[in-house]
Parts: C-alpha cells; structure tokens; sequence
C-alpha cells in the first residue's frame, strides 16, 4: 500500500513533472508564436511613424560623450527637457567610423553609450533615429570606406533588431562628393539589404544623393517593394544666409549681417517643398525634414523667421522634421548656461 502510494506518487509527480514540462514547451511555443505575432505586429505603417515623430531636434553628433562618457554636455536630464519643451523625436548624429578598430569592429563603449542613449530616449517617450553621420569620410574616397560602411549596419542592425519600432535606422547622413546619386543608389541598396536580413520591417529613413537635397529626389532609386522606408531631406537655402560666418563653408565663411524674411524668401521655400511633395504623393513615400536651420552668427530675427517658416510649412505638408541641432552650433539649447535658446526653441515650438 505505502510502497503502491509511493510509487502512485512517484508516477503522479513524475507525470505532472512531464505535464508541467509538456505545458512550458507548449507555452513556449506559444509565446515565441506570440514574439513573431508581436514582431509582425511591431511594424509601423511609415506615414504612422512620421505623424508619430512630428517635432523633433538632433543630439550628441559632436558631444564629448563618444570620447569619454564622464565628460558628456549631454546628460539624462536633457532628454526629459527635450520632452517636455514639446519635442517628439531625437535625431542622433553617430560617427560609428570613428569608434571602428582596423578590422572594423566597433568597440564596446560605443555601444555602451549608445544603448544609454536610447535607453534614456525610449524612456522619455521620444522616437529614435540612428543617423550614420560619417558622410564627409565616405564622399571623399566611397571605396575605401565602403567595408566600413556596411559593417556599421552588419554590426547596428542585429544589435537593435529586438528594439521598439520607434528607432529608426538612417543609412547615411548627406551622399555627396566622390558619392554621386547614382553611386549612392548602389551603395543604398546594399546596406537596406544587410539591414532587412535582421529588420525586415523597420522603417529606414534614406535621403537622395548630393547633400539630401531635394532637386536630387528625381535620381534616388528606392526597392519598389519595400515599403518601411521614410525618405529624408535637408534643407539650408539660401546657404549665404544660414551659413554667413561658417568656418566649414568656405563661400559663406566671409559673409555677415544677411537678413532673411522677404516674400519672395518665403515663397521659394513653398515652391521648395512643393517641389518634395509632389514627388512624395507620386512615390507614396512620407517625407522627414531632418536637417534644417539657420547658424548662430545670423540676425536673430531673421532666424526666427526662417526656422518658423520651415518648421510650419513643413508641418502643413504633414512632414515631421528634425532642427539642426540640440547643442554645438546652431543650438537651440544653452548647455552651458543650462537654458533654452528661448527665440529659436519658439520658433520651432510656438
Ligand atoms: C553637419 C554639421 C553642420 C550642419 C550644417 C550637418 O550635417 O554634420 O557639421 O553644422 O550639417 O552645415
């Protein structure tokens, strides 16, 4: 009897053993069922994304957070002030080339940082954009940073597969120089590819060739059936007004006091963005204005103006946009006084 009981129990613990066993592998099954649901279910419709990401600013590009975190402007509270000023999307400007060693390998405390970036971004309810920015590298000699190239998104792309669909990838900040449009196109091709293989419906943001601009729309191939892709393009005309004083534009350099804010101004950008709209509607493709502003040695008013402007014609066409930039130049937040740049932050965020 006691040996029966004890053997009964033995079967019954074995057997609820095997069911308890049977029932992790079927959940198993079900939530790795679920996981796939849940990743199909993650994609985001591309005019979703950008309706979600509206107004957005671009961050740490040239923050001294990649040389050494201890030293960074940028801090944790910065995305919470961002938020709050009424912000829903950071641009984050990386130059991946940089933190590469001879093989390509990107080291460890790049992804350190980055991970911390997103991390505080997520939790701060922003949109993400990851912008490989080493495009001054790249135009000048494609070739030889084409290894490089690839590699970032081969070793970015299955590190983030698993992340929120509110990051997006953008493959490559402003093709220009050596990297024609047509080159461009080929090398675009290749690494949405090495992206897909991981992230088959992330939205990737890709812009056209020579500087992103928009007159270049007409010579950017995209696969036609890939589908999450928001197409980007930057805008800064007329340069000799939002580049007057700036030492990396050498025909703007010299100039000063240009003011901005005639009709016939605000009319061309109209026409401007027009000209992106329409090649948007016939593409069913949704636009970001990721990169546009005018630099901190210009006429204030005249700034305020501009960067009103665009942000607000932007917005009637149902773009989102992204200011150039947080901190460094063009800056629409004081680090160092710890303060907004009040005239420009309403201009953007009236
Ligand atoms: C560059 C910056 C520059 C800005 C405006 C960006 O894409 O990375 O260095 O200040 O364009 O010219």
């Amino acid at each position: 009897m006691d040996g029966d009981k004890i053997m009964g129990r033995n079967v019954q613990m074995s057997w609820s053993r095997n069911l308890i066993r049977h029932t992790a592998a079927a959940l198993a099954i079900v939530l790795a069922a679920g996981t796939t649901l849940a990743h199909a279910e993650k994609a985001l419709d591309p005019f979703k994304q950008v309706k979600q990401m509206r107004r957005g600013v671009n961050i740490i590009g040239y923050d001294p957070i990649w040389k050494d975190f201890e030293k960074r402007r940028f801090q944790e509270k910065h995305f919470k002030l961002i938020k709050e000023a009424g912000f829903q999307t950071v641009r984050m400007n990386l130059h991946g080339f940089d933190h590469m060693d001879a093989t390509g390998k990107l080291d460890d405390s790049f992804f350190t940082t980055l991970d911390w970036a997103v991390k505080n971004a997520l939790a701060n309810d922003l949109n993400v954009i990851f912008d490989l920015h080493n495009y001054t590298d790249i135009a000048k000699d494609p070739a030889a940073y084409k290894a490089r190239f690839l590699g970032f998104w081969r070793q970015v792309a299955p590190r983030y597969k698993d992340a929120s669909n509110r990051v997006m990838f953008e493959i490559l900040n402003e093709p220009n120089g050596e990297l024609t449009p047509q080159l461009w196109n080929e090398y675009l091709h290749e690494a949405l590819a090495i992206i897909r293989e991981t992230n088959p419906t992330r939205n990737v943001v890709i812009g056209p060739g020579f500087w992103n601009q928009i007159s270049y729309l007409k010579d950017l191939d995209l696969p036609k059936d890939d589908r999450h892709i928001i197409v980007t393009i930057h805008y800064y005309a007329p340069m000799q007004f939002t580049h007057q004083g700036a030492y990396w534009s050498p025909e703007t350099v010299h100039l000063s006091g240009i003011k901005w804010g005639t009709d016939a101004e605000k009319r061309k950008v109209v026409d401007d963005f027009a000209k992106a709209q329409a090649w948007s509607k016939a593409n069913h493709r949704p636009i970001l204005l990721g990169e546009f502003g005018a630099y901190d040695k210009g006429d204030m008013d005249s700034r305020v103006a501009y960067t009103s402007h665009l942000a607000r014609t932007a917005e009637s066409l149902g773009w989102a946009w992204t200011y150039w930039q947080f901190d460094s130049d063009f800056i629409v937040y004081n680090i160092d006084k710890d303060q907004w740049v009040e005239p420009i932050k309403k201009a953007l965020i009236p």
